[in-house]
């Protein structure tokens, strides 16, 4: 194994990468933060579930969650999105901090993906612009990975609905962690140029794991 790269230096070289060029609304195209990125990556890869292994990012967008996967060393990581444009700002990205050879780039609908993964690390659309979409998200998650970890937003209520869905789709959830997340105010109906959000940071096993 070798030393894991420090959290602080992810967060640092993350925050030089480029976001959104024009973001949808109806995509849900905001960014995690540098922060909550390299939270997420981090403790998945102290969690052994990054180094060596295929890692996919589900809904990548500008691929911070993959190009961390990547310099916490996945063997492959797979940065899907259904936004081509978004991809090639991911693709610059990855070039940018040198793991552009360890990420494959694919313009596609979760919903008809097709593969197999050890490790999914996502930020999902909410599901409040399209219905639903969380939940298709987890539930491919959970068909082509043994352990995923998923961002939502925090809600009354937002932990049992997740929690009773991943049971449903055959998973267990293994621990929530709340963080604040800074959201820069890119969509039409955010009001201030910068607002902060809860977030809940889901690590989700396959039941029969
Ligand atoms: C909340 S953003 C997260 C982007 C990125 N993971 C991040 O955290 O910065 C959700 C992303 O999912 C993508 N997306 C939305 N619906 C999708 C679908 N059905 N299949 C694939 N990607 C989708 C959007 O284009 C967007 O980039």
């Amino acid at each position: 194994m070798s030393a894991l790269l420090p959290r602080k230096r992810l967060e640092i070289l993350l925050s030089s990468l480029e976001g959104f060029p024009k973001p949808s609304a109806k995509l849900e195209q905001y960014e995690v933060s540098d922060s909550v990125a390299a939270t997420m990556a981090f403790t998945a890869a102290v969690h052994g579930d990054v180094e060596g292994l295929v890692v996919y990012d589900l809904g990548c967008g500008p691929g911070r969650l993959a190009i961390a996967a990547a310099l916490l060393g996945a063997e492959r990581v797979v940065a899907i999105d259904i936004d081509s444009k978004v991809l090639k700002v991911a693709e610059r990205n990855a070039q940018q901090l040198g793991v552009y050879d360890q990420i494959e780039f694919v313009a596609q609908d979760v919903e008809t993906l097709k593969g197999r993964a050890d490790t999914v690390l996502m930020n999902t659309p909410f599901g409040v612009q399209q219905a639903h979409a969380d939940r298709t998200f987890l539930r491919k998650a959970l068909e082509i990975a043994n352990v995923t970890y998923s961002l939502h937003k925090a809600s009354e209520g937002g932990r049992s609905y997740i929690t009773k869905l991943v049971s449903d789709l055959g998973g267990r959830v293994s621990f929530i962690q709340e963080m604040s997340m800074g959201l820069a105010a890119t969509l039409r109906f955010h009001e201030k140029r910068r607002h902060v959000i809860r977030v809940d940071f889901y690590r989700i096993e396959k039941a029969e794991v």
